[in-house]
């Protein structure tokens, strides 16, 4: 059996493409779970999407992309012709910013390397899940897949070790999805472009983002969460200059604020997906989600916790 979380990303995503830090959390209860064993072909099975994949056999084209993946992931294991069956469940809602596919990457390299007996450590999972990341997200962080492995509350830049952040108490979080899906291949290509034509304004806004991510994770160490608050929509500013913002997610970032959250912004590659709001309380962040249910397709408060990050596989 292998496990990988789902995420939120709490600021930094774009950047952290281009190398700057991002703060992520784990999703405790939103993840993927895989099972493997040998089969006479390699199938991939994903559930409760009722999707199947077979390798070297054509698919539906909405499901080309999956297959590849698969494929992807099945050659880096080196192996000549691995054959093997996976199964996996998904709770993490698909296209919404909260590293579906990261997840499912993750938990799939788990469970084959169980079924191989192969032992990893964390890192070495998420590294090598980024052969599947890719054919998703074209050039991803590695931000989704290093906290779908590891779990947990951390800070990550690519090529850095991934650091723990230390919390004095739960951080309430509430995560709303809008009604559009998002590819985050598409919103990170369109930054792309933004960054080849108009190079010194997009760096400046990273640079930007970056001065965030280090004033709040300051402010998360000291708990000042109105801090927190005031970086969160200083974030979803920058990523609205990028027009990575949507009418219905300013929406919802905007009855999140007049509920009483501390700060709101969207999180994951925008263009649709989901919005995060900082309650002062679990109470508030309970008035703060009855709000919102009203406007979003789900909604739901993920309480932040210092815990330790995964080290090794299980
Ligand atoms: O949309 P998600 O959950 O896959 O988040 C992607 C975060 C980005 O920074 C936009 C891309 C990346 O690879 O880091």
């Amino acid at each position: 059996m292998g496990h990988g979380f789902g995420k939120i990303i709490l600021l930094g995503e774009h950047a952290v493409v281009y190398g700057h830090p991002s703060i992520a959390a784990a999703l405790d209860n939103y993840g993927a779970e895989a099972t493997a064993r040998s089969a006479k072909q390699s199938v991939l099975t994903i559930m409760p999407w009722a999707k199947s994949v077979t390798t070297g056999t054509p698919s539906a084209p909405s499901d080309a992309e999956l297959r590849h993946a698969f494929e992807s992931l099945l050659s880096s294991y080196a192996m000549g012709a691995l054959s093997v069956r996976v199964d996996v469940h998904v709770n993490v809602p698909a296209g919404s910013g909260l590293g579906c596919s990261a997840a499912i990457g993750v938990a799939i390299v788990r469970a084959i390397d169980d079924l191989l007996n192969i032992k990893r450590s964390s890192s070495e999972v998420a590294a090598l899940s980024l052969n599947w990341e890719k054919v998703f997200h074209g050039n991803p962080s590695g931000v989704d897949s290093a906290v779908a492995s590891h779990g947990g509350f951390v800070r990550f830049a690519k090529g850095q070790p991934l650091a723990l952040l230390h919390i004095p108490r739960p951080i309430h979080v509430v995560v709303a999805l809008s009604n559009v899906v998002a590819r985050t291949k598409d919103m990170v290509a369109f930054v792309s472009q933004q960054l080849s034509r108009n190079n010194r304004r997009v760096v400046s806004v990273f640079e930007g983002i970056e001065s965030l991510v280090n004033r709040a994770q300051r402010s998360v160490e000291q708990g000042d969460l109105d801090v927190l608050g005031q970086c969160l929509d200083l974030n979803h500013a920058l990523l609205s200059s990028l027009l990575l913002s949507t009418p219905e997610l300013e929406q919802l970032c905007a009855e999140a604020r007049s509920a009483g959250a501390l700060g709101a912004k969207l999180t994951g590659s925008g263009g649709g997906g989901a919005i995060v709001a900082l309650a002062s309380s679990a109470s508030s962040a309970q008035s703060i989600q009855e709000r919102l249910a009203r406007l979003s397709r789900q909604c739901f408060t993920v309480a932040v916790h210092e815990r330790s990050i995964r080290e090794s596989s299980c």
